[in-house]
C-alpha cells in the first residue's frame, strides 16, 4: 500500500507520517510538500532508518498537475491524505489569495490527477480513496451552547475558513458526479510536537521562554476545542481505513477551553518546569482582536466514536505538559524558525495591533 501525504512536513502531516510508519511496517508514504514558511523537514528528522526506507519525500506544489501526475506515474498511489494547506486565520486576513489557490485550486489539482489514474474503463479502481483535512471552522462560530455535527451548514467567517470550506465542497462534488471513492475529516484546534510557533500554545509557550509579551487577541473568553494531534491522526487513520465512500466525520475531544484559560495554564506549568519566576501572568497583553473573530468551536463528535470507534487517549492537562517539555527539548527546532521570514510576519501581525 502506498499513501501520497501532502503537507507532509508540517505539524499534523509530519506527526502523522511518524504515527503511520510506526503502525503499519508493510506500507510507504510519498510525501509532497511545497515547504512554505510552515514546511519544515526537520519535522521528519526523527523517523527510523527503517522507516525512511519506506518514505520518499518530493518537494513541489500540489497546484503543480504535471508533478502530481509525475508521482501517479511513477508510484501505485493507493490513497491521497490532503494535509497540505494554508493554515493560519491571521495571514488569510492579511493576503487571502495563497489560501484560494492551495487549499481550494491545490485540493481540486490533485482530485483531478487522482482521478485520472483511479477511474478505467468508466469504473473506480479497487481500494482506493482521496481523505480530505478538513477543519471545524468551515461551520462558522457558536453562540455559548450547542455544538457543530456533520450536518451543521457551513457558514465559514474568515478567508481561511472560507478556503477550506471551498475544498470541501469540491471533494463531495467529485464524490456526487464522478462517483469518486472521497472522505472528508473536519476536526477542532490541535496542539503538540511540531506546530509553527504562529499558532496559540505554541506562540504563548515561545514568547513565554524570552520573557516576551503574550498577546491575546480580545478579552480571550473565545472558546476552542483542544485536541493532542495524536489523537488527530488516529481517527485519520481509522477513516482512511474504515469510512465508507462519500461520508463526512468530526473530529473533536470535547475539550472546550477560553483561550485565557489555556494561557495561564501554559504560564503554570511552565514556571513549574523551568522554575523560572520571570515566567508569570504580568506577561499577558491584551491587544486588538482578530477581526472577524469567531467566539466558540464545539465538536459533536458522536459519528465517528460510534460508527468507527475512535476515542481520544489523551487528557488535556497531559498532552500540554508533553508539548511543553517537547517545546523546552528542541529550543533549536524554534530559534531558527524564529530568526527567519517569521520576524517580517511577527512585525506585520503584531505591530499594527
Ligand atoms: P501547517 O501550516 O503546519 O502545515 C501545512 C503544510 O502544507 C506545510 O508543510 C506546508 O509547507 C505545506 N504546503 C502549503 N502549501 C502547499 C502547497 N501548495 N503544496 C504542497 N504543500 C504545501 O498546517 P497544519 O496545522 O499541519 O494543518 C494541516 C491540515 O490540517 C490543513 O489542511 C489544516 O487546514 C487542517 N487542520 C488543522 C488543524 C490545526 O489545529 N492545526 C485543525 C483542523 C484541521
Ligand atoms: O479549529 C481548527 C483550526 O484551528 C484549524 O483549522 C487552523 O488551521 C488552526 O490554525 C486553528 O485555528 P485558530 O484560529 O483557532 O488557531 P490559532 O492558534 O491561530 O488561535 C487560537 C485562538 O487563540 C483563537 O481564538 C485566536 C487566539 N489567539 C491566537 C493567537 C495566534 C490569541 O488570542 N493570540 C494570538 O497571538
Amino acid at each position: 500500500m502506498t499513501l501520497l501525504v501532502t503537507g507532509c512536513a508540517g505539524f499534523i502531516g509530519s506527526n502523522f507520517v511518524y504515527y503511520y510508519l510506526s503502525k503499519y511496517k508493510d506500507r510507504t508514504i510519498i510525501g509532497l510538500d511545497k515547504l512554505t514558511y510552515a514546511g519544515n523537514l526537520k519535522n521528519l528528522e526523527n523517523l527510523s532508518d527503517e522507516q525512511k526506507s519506506r518514505f520518499k519525500f518530493i518537494k513541489g506544489d500540489i497546484c503543480n498537475s504535471e508533478l502530481v501526475e509525475y508521482i501517479f506515474q511513477e508510484y501505485d498511489i493507493d490513497g491521497v491524505i490532503n494535509f497540505a494547506a494554508e493554515s493560519h486565520v491571521d495571514r488569510s486576513i492579511l493576503d487571502p489569495q495563497i489560501f484560494l489557490k492551495t487549499n481550494i485550486l491545490g485540493t481540486q489539482t490533485l482530485l483531478d490527477v487522482a482521478k485520472k489514474y483511479w477511474y478505467k474503463d468508466g469504473r473506480w479502481k479497487e481500494g482506493k480513496k482521496f481523505l480530505q483535512i478538513s477543519t471545524d471552522e468551515v461551520y462558522g462560530t457558536l453562540g455559548p451552547t450547542g455544538y457543530f455535527t456533520e450536518t451543521t451548514p457551513l457558514a465559514p467567517r474568515s478567508p481561511y475558513s472560507a478556503s477550506k470550506a471551498s475544498a470541501d465542497l469540491i471533494v463531495m462534488a467529485y464524490h456526487e458526479t464522478y462517483g469518486m471513492p472521497v472522505n472528508i475529516t473536519r476536526c477542532s484546534n490541535n496542539y503538540g510536537p511540531y506546530q509553527f510557533p504562529e499558532k496559540l500554545i505554541p506562540l504563548m509557550i515561545t514568547n513565554a521562554l524570552e520573557h516576551k509579551e503574550l498577546p491575546v487577541y480580545g478579552d480571550g473568553k473565545q472558546i476552542r476545542d483542544w485536541l493532542y494531534v495524536q489523537d488527530h491522526c488516529k481517527a485519520i487513520d481509522l477513516v482512511f481505513e474504515k469510512a465508507k465512500p462519500g461520508q463526512i466525520y468530526n473530529i473533536g475531544g470535547n475539550n472546550e477551553r477560553e483561550n485565557i484559560f489555556i494561557v495561564k495554564k501554559v504560564i503554570e506549568i511552565l514556571r513549574e518546569m523551568t522554575n523560572d519566576d520571570e515566567i508569570n501572568e504580568g506577561l499577558i497583553k491584551h491587544v486588538k482582536d482578530r477581526p472577524g473573530h469567531d467566539r466558540r468551536y464545539a465538536i459533536d463528535a458522536r459519528k465517528i466514536r460510534q460508527e468507527l470507534g475512535w476515542e481520544p487517549e489523551v487528557e488535556f492537562e497531559e498532552g500540554l505538559k508533553k508539548t511543553i517539555k517537547w517545546y523546552l527539548e528542541n529550543r533549536q527546532w524554534v530559534e531558527e524558525i524564529k530568526s527567519g521570514e517569521y520576524k517580517d510576519w511577527w512585525e506585520r501581525n503584531y505591530g499594527r495591533r
